[in-house]
């Protein structure tokens, strides 16, 4: 079957190499794709949100599955799209992604169902909102409804920052339209973790555990990122937990958006905070999480096609997913001055020497061939030829039999990669040490 993975980045890239060992894939396309993913996708130039374009290639290349990796063309309506045009499709509606597109909708079905969840107020008018901080203990939580690439949301430590998070996102409309309205939630306090699930409109399986590092500088500190870095399983969500996520968050959710003609189908993707009086939905994504994905899939044993044809077809409940034992620790490598401004265009070296390592993937991310010396030399992945295109460079992955095992591995691996300002956090998964005993 011939397979279009849409998107860029080291999720879609984890997403083509799992979907390039199923034997009833005989070719896959990647819109747009980067460096890596060339190497196992014939990567064509059509951008994720060109929907009526992906639509003309699906259809000219008869495409048997497409699957959609960022959330943006989900949001603007990618699924109902090729739908109407009977082309097979893998992500949720566009009216079953307003539980990423807005964090306003994604709370009123929370609290419709009964998901445990922090409170908060909703406002629409700035002064209302500023005056609303002040009388507010700090921290606080300033979340700009609509979707601003994971920078919408602000954690203020005073009142001044709580005021200068809202004018920012009401006043000097940063993230656009994205902040007609916004979100003052309370600070939740513990530990976060990533509970993915694949659903089918009906019903669900939740994925192993993962947990993200927003943060970009090591200790959890500086301004969040897309995402530097992850491991699964995430030790802090214990098997009692894992029963109490199925039974409190993604059984309501699912019989909620069912009930509101909105069945979801594709991978829903609950951001949690383990608290100390128990476990709080902080988001919803409607897709896969990046960088959990590349530390989710490598553990997967199931062809994945054939788990994304069960949701498709609302026969989950006939399929069985198993996954390997193994901990995966996935370090991202990004460019100097992410997320502010960095240089692109710096020659990376080292990627083969760190993917000879055993148990080793080094996903793309932002990286793109330099065409010039390419062309000369004819040697398209050849070393030197594969350059920085992104904030996040790669994701370096490393299967271990303990978390000890894959931090190392994955630090092994980093070790061999070279650009010109390449920084990467050094603490990557440490947070799972302390469960060790
Ligand atoms: P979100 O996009 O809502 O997941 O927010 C991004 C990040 O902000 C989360 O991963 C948390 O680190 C932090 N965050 C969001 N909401 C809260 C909250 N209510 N309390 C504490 N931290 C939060
Ligand atoms: N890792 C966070 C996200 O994918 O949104």
């Amino acid at each position: 079957m011939k397979v279009l993975v849409v998107g860029s980045g080291g999720r879609e890239h984890a997403l083509v190499w799992k979907i390039s060992q199923s034997s009833r894939v005989s070719k896959i396309y990647c819109a747009p794709g980067n460096a890596g993913i060339s190497k196992m996708a014939e990567c064509i130039s059509i951008k994720a949100e060109n929907i009526s374009k992906l639509i003309r290639f699906a259809e000219e290349k008869e495409i048997d599955l497409t699957v959609i990796g960022p959330e943006v063309p989900l949001t603007k309506g990618i699924a109902d799209e090729f739908e109407k045009r009977n082309l097979r499709v893998f992500g949720p509606s566009k009216d079953a992604s307003q539980l990423e597109e807005s964090k306003i909708f994604a709370k009123e079905i929370m609290l419709e169902a009964g998901v445990p969840t922090g409170k908060c107020e909703i406002f629409e008018d700035h002064d209302k909102a500023i005056q609303y901080v002040k009388s507010q203990p700090v921290p606080i939580v300033v979340k700009a409804d609509g979707l601003a690439a994971g920078k919408g949301v602000i954690v203020a430590k005073t009142k001044e920052e709580a005021v200068e998070a809202v004018e920012l996102i009401m006043v000097k409309r940063e993230f656009g339209k994205a902040g007609d309205k916004i979100m003052i939630e309370e600070c939740l306090v513990g530990e976060e973790a990533s509970i993915l699930a694949f659903c089918d409109g009906e019903s669900f399986i939740p994925m192993v555990t993962s947990q993200d590092h927003k943060a970009i500088y090591d200790g959890d500190k500086g301004l969040n990122t897309g995402g530097m870095g992850a491991y699964s399983p995430a030790p802090v969500v214990n098997e009692d937990m894992m029963k109490t996520v199925s039974s409190q968050v993604f059984q309501p959710i699912i019989n909620k958006m069912k009930e509101k003609g909105m069945s979801y189908k594709g991978v829903l993707y609950a951001g949690l905070m383990i608290t100390e009086s128990g476990l709080k939905v902080l988001e919803f994504n409607v897709r896969f999480g990046d960088p959990e994905t590349q530390v989710i899939l490598p553990r997967l044993k199931t062809d994945l096609i054939d788990i994304m044809e069960s949701c498709i077809d609302g026969k989950l409940n006939e399929a069985c997913i198993e996954w390997k034992d193994e901990t995966a620790v996935c370090v991202v490598v990004a460019s100097g001055g992410y997320p502010g401004s960095y240089k692109k265009g710096e020659k990376i070296t080292g990627i083969k020497q760190a993917e000879e390592l055993r148990d080793v993937i080094v996903f793309h991310a932002g990286t793109a061939l330099n065409r010039e010396k390419s062309l000369v030399r004819g040697t398209a992945l050849a070393e030197g030829n594969i350059v920085t295109s992104g904030g996040r460079v790669l994701g370096v992955t490393a299967l271990g039999a303990n978390i000890e095992q894959a931090i190392n591995k994955a630090y092994e691996a980093v070790g061999k990669i070279h650009f010109n300002k390449m920084y990467f956090r050094k603490d990557i998964a440490d947070k799972a040490l302390k469960y060790l005993c």
